[in-house]
């Protein structure tokens, strides 16, 4: 994942950041070199626990698109299928909109790239489909592991597979 336009300032950057804290915490730990009060400090890894990381939406109960910015999520309710989405788009973490062409899709106003509801990669400067966070079906809702998420290029088995069929 990218983050360059985050700077810092995004929950997938400020994971990155609490996780690389929490590694050089065990680092100095494991050499014997933790300071003083060290229990004190902040507890990134239970924070990054996947049950804290989760976040659970009523299944859609048709064909729809919903934003979450808070927790940075598109969920998409299309053809049978629900997805959960990062927000940002794949080339350079510009928020994601519904596309004003009214396809039902998602649209970049940075450099103009459009995606399908599914988040296939249509057209513009993006060089792969939106990322997809991992999804279980719990009940009657879906459970999004904000932790998980996969890239279409890299990953594509796992990216085909994080969705549920209603
Ligand atoms: S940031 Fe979306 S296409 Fe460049």
């Amino acid at each position: 994942m990218s983050s360059d336009d985050c700077s810092g300032s995004c929950p997938l950057a400020r994971r990155a950041f609490l996780k690389d804290v929490s590694l050089f915490a065990a680092a100095l730990a494991a050499a014997g070199l933790a300071p003083r009060g060290a229990s004190a400090l902040p507890q990134p890894i239970r924070a990054l626990s996947r049950e804290r990381a989760e976040v659970r939406y009523p299944i859609p109960a048709k064909d729809g698109v919903r934003f979450d910015d808070e927790n940075e999520v598109i969920l998409v309710r299309f053809g049978g299928r629900v997805y959960a989405m990062l927000l940002s788009c794949p080339h350079q973490n510009t928020a994601l909109k519904l596309d004003p062409a009214g396809s039902g899709g998602f649209y970049c106003t940075k450099h103009e790239s459009r995606y399908k509801p599914s988040g296939e990669f249509i057209s513009g400067r993006a060089t792969r489909n939106m990322d997809r966070f991992a999804i279980r079906r719990d009940g009657a809702s879906v459970a999004v592991n904000l932790d998980v998420y996969f890239e279409s290029d890299s990953e594509p088995t796992q990216w085909a597979a994080a969705m549920i069929t209603v």
